[in-house]
């Protein structure tokens, strides 16, 4: 048959391996978080992360062929993620997507995360065609992006300083929340009232972003509370700030709209998996990648190794992995 594609992703904390056909349908999508295992230490450990990768890859990979019912036969390219990210993980997912290519003959294609993220849309049946305008929030970056074809994009607009998954992860320590924050606050922010306090947004030229701003007002904000005090409102805080975020993101991307003049919106990444996100997205008549698509997974790496170019056996020992674009 030999005609899937096997994404393998390994740039921070999740491994993950997935499956798909030649023409984008998800046969299997695994991913093994390492989240827990960071919780103690309130944020991603890259060398405790390389260890884990090293320990899971392998069964991670069994598993997503075990699950779409191949083999390795079955397999006509290998994507995998060259960059960016956290080079020591990089290169656990690199080197053993590079042994299997040798070892069982099959092409391999480096991948771009964020082309990754960009290609969570082509898949399925309901997939998305260039061209479009396409915000990317995770937890690394927020970009607005003029996507013309499937194999790339232009950036028009990117933040200044944190990216808006990170303002989500730092504002949900500042409230206690833990590791990873982003959902959490996202769950908390659900039985709080928005309207209870007001965050600023940052204005900046052009299509750029700035979050550093917010966080320093929730800081300013929680240290003004006893614990007591804190208790009550965190729910009230947790949602005004999570307004503030989806606020800014959502007016950046409607001017970037009216600037680039395209016409149809779409939003991936971690950060699109926020419920009040989604729920305003819906209403603008965005796209937004599938639920389990937006954070981290194997089956974006699959989807844009189908529009990268294989790098020939011998050569692809050479291609490394990057921390940064
Ligand atoms: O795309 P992703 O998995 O990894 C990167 O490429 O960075 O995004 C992870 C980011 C984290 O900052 C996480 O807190 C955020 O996405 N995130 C969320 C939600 N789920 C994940 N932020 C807000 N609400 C969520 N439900
Ligand atoms: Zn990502």
């Amino acid at each position: 048959m030999s005609e899937l594609i096997l994404g393998l992703e390994t740039s921070c904390d999740e491994t993950a391996a997935a499956l798909i056909t030649a023409d984008g349908a998800v046969l299997s999508n695994v991913i093994s978080s390492q989240a827990d295992l960071h919780a103690r230490f309130g944020g991603v450990v890259p060398e405790v992360a390389s260890r884990r990768h090293l320990e899971l890859v392998e069964p991670v990979v069994s598993e997503a062929l075990v699950e779409a019912e191949a083999t390795l036969s079955d397999v006509a390219k290998i994507g995998v993620t060259q960059g960016p990210g956290l080079v020591g993980a990089l290169l656990v997912g690199l080197s053993y997507a590079k042994g299997l290519s040798w070892a069982a003959q099959i092409p391999l294609a480096p991948v771009d995360h964020l082309h990754g993220h960009v290609a969570s849309l082509f898949l399925g049946d309901d997939a998305l065609e260039p061209p479009f305008l396409c915000l990317l929030a995770s937890g690394g970056h927020t970009l607005v992006l003029v996507v013309n074809d499937h194999a790339g994009f232009e950036v028009v607009g990117g933040t200044r300083d944190d990216a808006a998954g990170e303002a989500f992860d730092k504002g949900a320590r500042l409230l206690g929340l833990g590791y990873p924050g982003g959902p959490a606050l996202d769950r908390l922010a659900r039985t709080g009232d928005p309207s209870t306090h007001t965050f600023p947004i940052a204005r900046v030229d052009g299509l750029d972003f700035s979050f550093s701003g917010v966080k320093t007002a929730l800081l300013y904000a929680v240290r003004e509370l006893d614990e007591t005090a804190l208790a009550e409102r965190r729910a009230d805080l947790a949602a005004s700030y999570e307004l503030a975020i989806v606020d800014a993101l959502l007016q950046r991307i409607e001017q970037a709209a009216e600037h680039t003049h395209m016409d149809t919106i779409a939003v991936v990444g971690g950060v699109a998996a926020n419920s009040a996100f989604r729920a305003r997205l819906a209403t603008l008549g965005a796209r937004v990648a599938p639920l389990p698509l937006c954070t981290d997974n194997g089956a974006m790496i699959a989807s844009a190794a189908r529009y990268a170019p294989n790098v020939s056996k011998a050569g692809y020992l050479a291609v490394d992995a990057y921390s940064s674009r």
